[in-house]
């Protein structure tokens, strides 16, 4: 049997292989790890009931020798992010490339099929408020299928935006019983038990130390790498910070330059930046004034022996409470489903109405009640401990109620590297909102961002991403990024004009389109703009201010002005790259549309004809975007 040779890694500490355990795979290719989580979770509920007869693999889909391992496979489940633009997780980018390229080769040539012997199934997740929802799953999918692969279940695709843990449970159902119906595991199972066990959250063996007790964990023990990847930040300098709105703006956003000299990160105009942020004070002393311990209070985690968990919340060893919280814990990001049941459990004593309605949302009845008083106001766990004062939820279990822990936020860069290629500029809008119902939400990393001063520390990493300025100068771009997505046109403007100075050649034609409220509130940089426009970086500034007048004026509406002229530089016959950078909800959707109906007008055809050139601009990649 090729499957028993594969028996190679575990990352789950499972038993020793054995010769005639057969494998079954399951890979993941996360972000923010809730790919991982479900994973391990179908592996256990499975391993349940057949442990006896088949070997059972989670592992990393970056970690996985694919080209190797996988025609080999028997059965396999893929649980797979989307990420930006309909893109993979950083994780899976190579994975993602390696199959869709195999793929592609495949359907050219009708040769024998790679994967012919392998059953698999997708769960694919996303965020519907994105154009492109769940896209590596319909891509790692629809590539399975053209390679030969034979689908148990129909792919799942899970909602960000709404209860992912639900879409999980129903595709999870429906592939058991598939699973069952197929005999995929040789009928019967070992452990009859067909009730699988509902989502569960890790509870963490966490002991509070002696007052006095070191905290080896010191605050910034997660900055000790050298700043080129998420696992190996490195601790730069704010060199500057200071706000750009002008002051009759109700808004914020800042401007901070940090010094990553002393790091071996590298960087080109278009790359981001990833920036391990914490909770602020105030949001730290709520939370350990709820978990009833001081904030000084030293606790030491524990990580099962041989099994460095990557959902535990912070890394083994002694920290203060304070650190813990600060660094590591998401507690306001909307409350999971599963969290509210594991927090429900530990307030099952609790009387009176409080008792009552929290029994009734952590319920099956409750799941309306849960959707509008939780999912739609998106209330999180901080705010649920407020709102039941009389459950004490223990450390081990609050610390396993907020996975996925607090994530590095990522922005792109707003500077070019040819100045000063160890100084990182992040352009950040502050996020300060009311809610539909009316509570004050404060952005994590925009508000932690905003308080700091000269000196500051910041655990950071650069991000490669495929953003990038044509190679020749003199190559036509058009940049259309209202709002913060100014970010990285500054970024490529900077440079422009210092290979410019440097090597002395002509520049080619710069469209910059933004677009913000007012002209004398948040119009950022507008100095530098000017100059550059004056000096020829920009040799066309087009400006869209949406609330100056009675009209809203928003970058497509220039961008329609200019419509000839844009479409002749950017043509699938001519030279010229277009950029997109900024909200991917409403404005780049709006923006594309304009780009399409452009082309349309142009080749007088169909919008679907429209849909073809724009098409081709992507294929060839002279339209990028880079969207959130
Ligand atoms: P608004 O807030 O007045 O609607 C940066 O955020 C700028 O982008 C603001 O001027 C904002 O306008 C504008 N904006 C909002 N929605 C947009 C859309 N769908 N397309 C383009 N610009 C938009």
């Amino acid at each position: 049997d090729s499957a028993t040779s594969l028996l190679k890694t575990s990352t789950t500490g499972a038993a020793a292989p054995s010769a005639e355990k057969s494998r079954v795979a399951f890979l993941y290719g996360t972000q923010t790890g809730t790919a991982e989580r479900f994973a391990k979770q179908l592996k256990s509920d499975l391993q349940q009931q057949y442990a006896d007869t088949h070997e059972f693999v989670v592992e990393d889909v970056e970690d996985y020798e694919h080209e190797e391992l996988f025609p080999k496979e028997k059965l396999v489940f893929l649980f797979v992010a989307t990420y930006g633009d309909g893109d993979p997780t950083d994780s899976a980018i190579k994975f993602n490339k390696w199959l869709t390229e195999t793929a592609k080769a495949a359907t050219e040539d009708d040769g024998p099929q790679l994967l012919t012997g392998v059953k698999f199934s997708v769960f694919g997740l996303g965020n519907k408020q994105y154009e492109h929802f769940a896209a590596m799953g319909k891509r790692v999918n629809d590539c399975m299928l053209q390679l030969g692969a034979q689908e148990v279940c129909p792919r799942g695709d899970g909602d960000d935006d709404e209860d992912i843990d639900e879409d999980f449970e129903k595709w999870k159902e429906q592939l058991l019983s598939k699973v069952e119906d197929q005999k995929l595991f040789g009928g019967e199972a070992t452990h009859s038990s067909t009730e699988t066990k509902a989502i569960s959250l890790p509870a963490f063996e966490i002991q509070v130390l002696q007052p006095g007790a070191s905290d080896t964990l010191n605050p910034h023990m997660m900055a000790s790498g050298n700043g080129t990847t998420a696992q190996s930040p490195y601790l730069g300098r704010v060199t500057t910070a200071r706000e750009l709105h002008k002051p009759d703006s109700e808004r914020s956003c800042y401007h901070v330059e940090l010094d990553m000299t002393g790091s071996a990160a590298s960087y080109e105009a278009g790359d981001h930046v990833g920036i391990y942020v914490e909770n602020e004070p105030d949001i730290v002393g709520r939370v350990c004034r709820l978990l009833q311990h001081s904030p000084d209070t030293v606790l030491h985690f524990k990580h099962p022996p041989g099994n460095p968990d990557r959902l535990a919340p912070c890394p083994a060893g002694n920290v203060t409470l304070r650190t813990a919280v600060a660094q590591w814990t998401d507690v306001l990001s909307p409350m999971r489903k599963a969290a509210f049941v594991k927090f429900a459990e530990c307030g099952k004593d609790v009387q009176g109405a409080e008792g009552e309605r929290l029994r009734r949302l952590a319920g099956p009845d409750g799941k309306q009640e849960f959707a509008g008083y939780i999912q739609q106001p998106q209330r999180c766990l901080l705010e649920v401990m407020e709102a039941f004062p009389s459950v004490h939820p223990p450390l081990g279990i609050f610390f396993g109620c907020i996975a996925p822990r607090l994530q590095p936020r990522f922005y792109s860069l707003s500077s070019g590297p040819g100045p000063n290629p160890k100084s990182l500029h992040v352009t950040c809008a502050v996020v300060n909102d009311i809610t539909p119902t009316g509570r004050t939400h404060k952005g994590v990393g925009s508000t932690w961002l905003a308080g700091m001063k000269p000196d500051d520390k910041m655990p950071s990493f650069v991000r490669r991403s495929t953003f990038r300025l044509p190679r020749q100068l003199d190559v036509p771009i058009v940049m259309i990024g209202p709002g913060t997505g100014l970010a990285p046109f500054r970024g490529f403007l900077q440079q422009r004009a210092w290979l410019q100075k440097k090597s002395g050649k002509e520049l080619g034609p710069a469209h910059l389109f933004f677009g913000c409220r007012k002209r004398d509130h948040d119009f950022i940089y507008e100095e530098e703009l000017e100059s550059y426009a004056s000096n020829g970086v920009i040799s066309h500034l087009h400006l869209a201010f949406s609330r100056a007048g009675p009209e809203k004026d928003y970058v497509q509406h220039k961008l329609k002005e200019q419509a000839d002229e844009i479409w002749a530089l950017i043509k699938p016959e001519a030279k010229g790259h277009v950029y997109v950078c900024g909200d991917a909800k409403q404005m780049a959707k709006d923006v594309h549309r304009e780009l399409v109906e452009m082309a349309r007008l142009a080749c007088g055809g169909s919008a679907s004809d429209g849909e073809a050139a724009v098409q081709k601009l992507v294929d060839s990649g002279r339209y990028q975007r880079d969207v959130w």
